[in-house]
This record gives C-alpha cells, sequence and structure tokens, in this order.
C-alpha cells in the first residue's frame, strides 16, 4: 500500500521504516532539509538499536523514501500520517501548531481520497480539530474529496522502538468509519499474525488511550518512588519491598522500579498534558497532579544525598556521574534526572567529570563548554581524581563494577546509587560506603 509520513521524528522515521520493511510503498516528508538530505545519504538522525541498517536497506530497495516536497508526498498515499512532534505549551498542553500545519497542507493538496493518520500523542479531540482543518482548506479550493481522520496512537519506547513497532503488543485504530478501520486493518496485517493486536474503536477513545497508558506507567513510577521515600525513613529496603508487592500478578514486577524520577519526551509532557486536557473539561485530576509533583521532587534526590553525606560542603568536590541520557539505550537527555542533578552539583561549587555511552554529544550540546565539566570517553576516565560516584543511568556496563578498584579510585571512597544497581553489603564490604534509593535497612 502506499504511505505518506509526515514528519521524521522519532515515531515518524521508525513508523515509516517498518512499514516499508513489510512492503509498503513509503514516502516521510520533512521540513528540515539537512535531515532529508541526511536520510537520503544514510545518515541517521538519532540513535536507535536496529534502524540505521533497516533505513538503509529499505531506501536501496526503493521502498523507502525521504522528501521535503510535500504537495508530491501528498499525491502518494492512500494513508497519510501525521507524525511531528507537540511540545508542550507553557501551560502544559501540548501544542498543535505543527499538527495543524500539516492538516492544512494536507487540505491544500490532496487531490483524491486517503485516510489521515494521527500518530503523534495528542489531546483528546485533536482528529476532530484536523478534520476542521482540512475541510476548510478543500472549501476555499471549492472541491469536494472524501476524506477521513483517524487515531492510531504510538507505543514505541525509545532504545526498543523498532522491535515495539514490528512486534507490537497491541496496535489501537481509532476511527469513525468502517472503511477506514477496514484500510488500517489492512496496513497492519504484517505486523497483526498469530493472534488478534488490533483494537480497534472510536477516534476520541483511542486519542485517550495513549494517555491513559503513559500516565498509568508514570503513576507505577512515582508510586513506587513515594514507596522507596517511605522505607527510606521507617528502616526498610524498597528492593525488598519491590519484589514482595511484584510477586502479586495484579501488581506485576514490571515499570516498578524507583529512581531518579523518569524523565525523556513523553511521560513529563503526556501526564502535564493529561491533567490539562482534564481540567479544561472542568475536572481536577488529582492523580495526575501527585504524580508530577511526586516526580519533580524525586529528580533531587540524589543530589540531597550527596549534600546530605558532605553536610552541605559539596564545593570543590570532583564527582564522577555515570549517565546522562534519561534511559539506557539512547541518547536522549530530554527532561533527564542527570540535568537537575548536574544543575544542583555545580550550584554548589562541584566538578563534574561523567560518562555515558551514547549521550555525550548531546551532553556537549546541551551543556557546551564549560569548567566544571568533563566528558569523558569512558566509565573508568571519569573516575578518575574523582571524589565520589553517582549512577543516574542503568547502562548495562554499569552493573558489576570491580568495587576493589573503585574503593582505590574514589577519594572520599562512597556512591550514590540512583537505580538500585547495587548490592549494599557487597559494596560496603569493599570498603565503601552505599547510598541508594530507598535503602534504609
Ligand atoms: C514511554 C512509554 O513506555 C512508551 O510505551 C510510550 O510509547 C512512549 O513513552 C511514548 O509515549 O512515546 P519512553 O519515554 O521511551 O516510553 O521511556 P520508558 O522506557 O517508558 O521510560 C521512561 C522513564 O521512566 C525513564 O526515565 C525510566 O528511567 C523511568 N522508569 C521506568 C523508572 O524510573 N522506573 C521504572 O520502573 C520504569
Amino acid at each position: 500500500m502506499r504511505v505518506t509520513i509526515f514528519g521524521t521524528g522519532y515515531v515518524g522515521l521508525v513508523t515509516g521504516t517498518c512499514l516499508a520493511e513489510v512492503g509498503h510503498d513509503v514516502v516521510c516528508v520533512d521540513i528540515d532539509a539537512a535531515k532529508v538530505d541526511g536520510l537520503n545519504n544514510g545518515v541517521i538522525p538519532i540513535y536507535e538499536p536496529g534502524l540505521e541498517p533497516m533505513v538503509k536497506a529499505n531506501h536501496a530497495a526503493g521502498r523507502l523514501h525521504f522528501t521535503t516536497d510535500a504537495a508530491t508526498a501528498i499525491q502518494h498515499g492512500n494513508t497519510i500520517f501525521i507524525a511531528v512532534g507537540t511540545p508542550p505549551d507553557e501551560d502544559g498542553s501540548a501544542d498543535l501548531k505543527y499538527v495543524l500545519a500539516v492538516a492544512r497542507t494536507i487540505g491544500q493538496n490532496l487531490s483524491r481520497p486517503a485516510v489521515i493518520v494521527d500518530k503523534s500523542t495528542v489531546p483528546v479531540g485533536t482528529a476532530d480539530k484536523v478534520r476542521a482543518v482540512i475541510a476548510e482548506e478543500l472549501a476555499a479550493r471549492g472541491v469536494q474529496i472524501e476524506f477521513d481522520v483517524a487515531s492510531n496512537p504510538e507505543f514505541l519506547k525509545e532504545g526498543d522502538a523498532v522491535k515495539d513497532c514490528m512486534r507490537p503488543d497491541r496496535i489501537v485504530i481509532g476511527a469513525s468509519s468502517p472503511a477506514s478501520i477496514e484500510q488500517l486493518k489492512r496496513l497492519y496485517a504484517p505486523f497483526n499474525r498469530n493472534h488478534e493486536r488490533i483494537v480497534a474503536m472510536d477516534v476520541r477513545s483511542a486519542e485517550l488511550t495513549k494517555y491513559a497508558a503513559n500516565a498509568m506507567l508514570a503513576t507505577k513510577i512515582s508510586f513506587m518512588n513515594e514507596m522507596a521515600n517511605i522505607a527510606e525513613r521507617v528502616g526498610a529496603d524498597i528492593e525488598h519491598v519491590r519484589h514482595g508487592i511484584g510477586s502479586d500478578p495484579r501488581i506485576g514486577y514490571s515499570f516498578i522500579y524507583p529512581g531518579a524520577g523518569y524523565g525523556g519526551s513523553c511521560f513529563p509532557k503526556d501526564v502535564q498534558a493529561l491533567e490539562r486536557t482534564a481540567k479544561q473539561y472542568g475536572y481536577a485530576a488529582e492523580i495526575l497532579g501527585a504524580v508530577e509533583a511526586v516526580n519533580a521532587r524525586q529528580k533531587h534526590r540524589l543530589f540531597e544525598l550527596l549534600d546530605a553525606h558532605y553536610g552541605g560542603k559539596l564545593a570543590g568536590k570532583t564527582i564522577a556521574v555515570w549517565g546522562l541520557a534519561f534511559k539506557p539505550n539512547t541518547d536522549d537527555m530530554r527532561e533527564a534526572s542527570s540535568r537537575t542533578l548536574l544543575a544542583r552539583l555545580w550550584d554548589a561549587g562541584a566538578r563534574v567529570r561523567a560518562y555515558d555511552p551514547e549521550a555525550s554529544h548531546e551532553a556537549q550540546r546541551i551543556f557546551g563548554e564549560r569548567d566544571d565539566l568533563l566528558l569523558c570517553e569512558s566509565a573508568r576516565q571519569a573516575l578518575e581524581g574523582a571524589d565520589a560516584l553517582v549512577v543516574v543511568t542503568e547502562w548495562k556496563q554499569f552493573r558489576s563494577p570491580d568495587f576493589g578498584r573503585l574503593e582505590a579510585t574514589l577519594a572520599d571512597k562512597v556512591i550514590f546509587d540512583g537505580r538500585n544497581l547495587y548490592e549494599p553489603r557487597e559494596v560496603e564490604q569493599a570498603g565503601l560506603a552505599y547510598y541508594g534509593i530507598g535503602r534504609g535497612r
């Protein structure tokens, strides 16, 4: 089938590539000419395991095209995805200017029937706005073309995006017309083998499903961080508690890891946006507000542990930081807890030697050159001349360090484990002080 995708960001590029991989003929459009140029020459703008070879192979096979020419791209697809960004507005609601600008372009250029699909995470009611904008443009041209606007939210996780897209656990399709649902079912048929993964519903339910999923996941994390903070005070170890509750299948083991707070481009933005939507409809979403507040506080937790350990005297200290990305297997630092930690350390007059396997160039871009930051080439290099170590992101390579070497290298012999990767007793036996999250034994 012929598919057009607006936006070659995370969602658009991965979706377009996976649709091409199963044989569809895909045109990806972006207004960023440098990015399109790069993609046409094999330069992939994001780090995502498995993506690069897949883009190159499908591009070479002629099933995946990149262009800035929106008008021609719109002629191409029977299905046109909108996968452009929806950054948070000042008040926390999602800014729809890019989505609606694409809708306008579609309305100005559409020449035959198509199903327009909102793929970006957009507030409930956006499909109706997209429909209105397209209709307005068609009316201005004095033409009548049949089109429908559907919602097909994305559930990709950064770092697992290709896998999530190729083997989705569900494909949510929201549309009012049975014909649109049929068209999208055919498009996704190659991903829907062995058992039924397609969940079809009305548009607004599909739009809300996306927010409900992310809000539920963010709630699990903030809930566990709250438990961790209680555990610390009452002299319990949250890691035992985590195992103790996860064994109940109604709770489950996944997504109940306490830590330095959630980050990334989705949870913070989506929780805020849903809260905002609720408010617009006259409802105060108490749980969402609390999820946000707990997370904002949790991002300061690591600094508080350091500050307490050093009795407020961090000035002149050199702190090794392992991990800058908001989670492993990505170079993304949006809303990352590391940013809160670094800002607080610098405010307190400490220096930072940081290492992240993928996010160094991103850190360089964000922080620029500064005397109190050295971006290191290896985990070991970050430790040289450091007084203490803080682990912020749970990259696999940080999981089993040589504690004897850490003891010999770190001047103040102390580790702050922001993701509870280590066994406190093992660290302490090596002669180091240990601080984790919620480990008040
Ligand atoms: C999230 C969702 O997991 C995806 O299903 C969704 O499609 C995506 O947002 C989106 O809306 O596009 P992502 O932001 O890539 O995906 O990252 P996650 O793997 O969900 O992690 C988010 C944050 O939660 C990270 O900072 C991570 O460290 C933190 N986290 C996760 C915890 O602190 N504890 C946990 O138990 C799990």
